[in-house]
């Protein structure tokens, strides 16, 4: 083997990802998700990842040592993207060291690009180019969300149906010059989510009366969402994207016992952007299953609305982020 390094950018879901197919019978669990998504890579926000022979498995994260569950994960997956490249013999071991240019202690989701990241620097390190597609399918078994670090612009992650997963990959809808948006992120709390996405769905799926319609309207969204942005339409494109936030947020909420992402400061900078709008001011709201509230909006309102989102009490940070770039791969000497 050899060393690569990849640079996976980070991603947020304009149509959300929420709830997994359960594993088929006498299958391994795959990751399929039980809806299709679509989403937006970022510019700046990014993971850095580079994998190499060791003498033995070494996993550090922002330079200094990884944490166990993490460093877990990490080689879980390797020897995943080991055996689909088609090895029998055990893998060899790694040195993977991966640094995150993201918020994290602000509690920003990492799993996308390092998830991607780490698909494609492993694969480059072990001489294997099965093509973005299939690195996108495979990303998505580290976390659902990774599949779609795989393109920059604009990416929609196919549901799929097959229960080998094989047609449950991300693909490229547009390119980051496709549309002048941004993306504000406003920072409301600090520290990790009391309750990880897993975990979450599997209790939205069991117990939330609402899950079976999230699952049966998400083709819907998608499709108009599709459209509208094909034609930049950020209207109707704003409408799907607060839809599918809310829609989603609901059925969290309605699951026993509940999952409530949000604090008070999440409502209040949800708040500030509807007010501004009727201000005559353009931007739309979404929010993950964590605090933090997102606002897709046109370059030339950015400015204007970061300042409402500031001057919200609690929110801690504002930035504007532009659409993003491809991930990038290279071969180490
Ligand atoms: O990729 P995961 O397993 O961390 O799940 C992501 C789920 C959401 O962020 C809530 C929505 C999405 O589509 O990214």
């Amino acid at each position: 083997m050899r060393s690569a390094r990849a640079v996976a950018h980070t991603n947020i879901a304009l149509v959300k990802y929420w709830g997994k197919r359960p594993p088929a019978p006498g299958l391994p669990d795959l990751n399929l998700p039980a809806v299709g998504s679509l989403s937006l890579t970022l510019d700046r926000l990014r993971s850095e990842t580079t994998v190499g022979p060791s003498d033995h498995d070494l996993f550090t994260l922002n330079e200094g040592p990884g944490p166990a569950d993490a460093a877990a994960k990490v080689f879980r997956h390797l020897d995943r993207v080991w055996q689909a490249a088609g090895h029998a013999a055990a893998r060899p071991p790694c040195r993977v060291a991966s640094v995150n240019h993201l918020p994290t202690a602000a509690g920003l989701a990492s799993s996308a690009s390092g998830f991607a990241a780490l698909t494609l620097a492993a694969a480059a390190a072990f001489a294997w180019d099965p093509g973005r597609a299939a690195l996108s399918a495979l990303a998505r078994r580290g976390s659902g969300s990774a599949a779609r670090s795989l393109w920059g612009g604009f990416v929609r992650l196919e549901r799929g149906s097959q229960p080998d997963g094989s047609d449950c990959r991300a693909y490229p809808l547009h390119p980051a010059s496709h549309w002048d948006v941004r993306l504000l992120i406003a920072h409301t709390a600090k520290g990790p989510k009391p309750v990880g996405s897993t975990d979450g769905m599997q209790r939205c799926r069991e117990t939330s009366p609402y899950y079976g319609p999230w699952v049966e309207t998400s083709e819907a969204d998608l499709a108009a969402a599709e459209a509208a942005l094909a034609a930049r339409d950020l209207a109707s494109l704003g409408e799907i994207v607060e839809h599918s936030c809310f829609k989603m947020h609901a059925c969290m909420m309605a699951t026993r016992p509940p999952l409530v992402y949000w604090n008070g400061t999440t409502l209040e900078a949800i708040r500030a952007v509807w007010q501004a709008r009727a201000e005559g001011l353009v931007g739309y709201v979404t929010s993950d299953a964590g605090p933090h509230v997102k606002v897709l909006c046109p370059s030339d309102q950015a400015d204007a609305l970061a300042e409402r989102l500031r001057a919200v009490p609690g929110v801690q940070a504002v930035e504007a982020v532009a659409p993003g770039p491809d991930p990038h791969v290279e071969v180490l000497p």
